[in-house]
């Protein structure tokens, strides 16, 4: 009897043995968990931008493979460039890219012979102006016509006028209000540089010189000399182009849905450093469907800090281009 309960008891303890080495391998997996799992699907950098800024969880998950973001554009399969600005990754077409890249500040502008800073892509609907970078004085557009939309004033004026693409666009823009239920309403688009001047002086004048400074640009540093730009207000401002019209809600619907049509809020909030101006909700600048989707997308809050994330590359591929 000792004899067969000792074959028991070393039977028993040899299974308790094998079961115990197959288990080894669980207790290995627990004590790693979280470190050896693929990553649970999240609101990653990989998943689309949700540019109205409804949440991301409501979107479906990604079946694309994550791009790891990298400091300079790199192709994908799709013809598409992928590369980080700022906090988010961009994906645009390669074509927009190189316009980008064309157009990007630190090469599209020359000192004359007075020292100032002048722009050199002046007809191109990516061109940048502010107060370092001034259009000449003679350039006036040559492919301005009147939109055909709502405007603040009756009468015919030249501040009526845009570039024809720009034009086109603010068409389907206030017509997209409409079928919305917002109207919207035009005040001012293309000023020549003697306009301009004049609209600088009375600001100056009747504000003082630092309050014009950052409220209306210098002749020559304007928007609206490149035919790109229209001021846009609403009954409920009373048509005034006031910060409160970014309070309405056309103006609200605007902010929303201008870069759908190709138009950027050009002044936004509290990135007078950057811009040189003030918030003017109404003030709206084409750069195209393409430009302004990316705009959103990159997370630049100012058109500055979108195209001169582009002057890296400008350089380096001019450096190329020369060697
Ligand atoms: N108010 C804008 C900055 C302009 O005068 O062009
Ligand atoms: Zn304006």
């Amino acid at each position: 009897m000792r004899a067969r309960t000792k074959i028991v008891v070393t039977l028993v303890a040899a299974v308790v043995l094998v079961w115990g080495f197959t288990r080894i391998g669980d207790w290995d997996v627990w004590a790693q968990k979280g470190a050896s799992e693929p990553a649970a699907p999240s609101a990653s950098a990989s998943e689309p931008i949700d540019p109205a800024g409804s949440s991301a969880s409501s979107q479906a998950p990604s079946d694309k493979p994550a791009e790891s973001p990298s400091a300079s554009p790199s192709e994908t399969p799709d013809g598409t460039s992928s590369f980080e600005t700022g906090s988010k990754p961009v994906e645009e077409p390669e074509a927009v890219t190189a316009m980008l890249i064309q157009n990007a500040p630190a090469m599209t502008v020359k000192k004359n012979s007075d020292g100032l800073a002048v722009i050199t892509n002046s007809d191109s609907l990516l061109v940048l102006v502010n107060k370092k970078r001034n259009l000449s004085s003679s350039y006036i557009p040559e492919d301005l016509v009147v939109p055909d939309v709502e405007f603040s004033f009756s009468g015919d004026s030249p501040k009526k006028k845009l570039r024809k693409a720009a034009a086109d666009a603010l068409e389907e823009l206030f017509n997209a209000a409409k079928d919305d239920g917002v109207t919207l309403k035009a005040v001012s688009g293309y000023r020549s540089y003697a306009t301009q001047k004049s609209i600088f002086d009375r600001n100056a004048e009747l504000k003082g010189a630092e309050v014009a400074n950052r409220t209306s640009a210098h002749p020559g540093q304007s928007e609206h000399q490149t035919g790109l730009a229209m001021d846009v207000s609403s009954a409920s401002a009373n048509f005034e182009l006031e910060t409160t019209f970014g309070d309405t809600k056309e103006g609200k619907w605007l902010a929303k849905h201008a870069y759908e049509y190709g138009f950027i809020i050009r002044y936004p909030k509290d990135m007078q450093d950057i811009t040189g101006y003030t918030y003017e909700p109404w003030h709206v600048r084409y750069v195209g469907k393409d430009v302004a989707k990316a705009v959103l997308d990159s997370g630049s809050k100012t058109l500055e800090e979108f195209m001169e994330s582009y002057d890296q590359q400008a350089r380096e591929a001019s450096g190329k281009a020369k060697s």
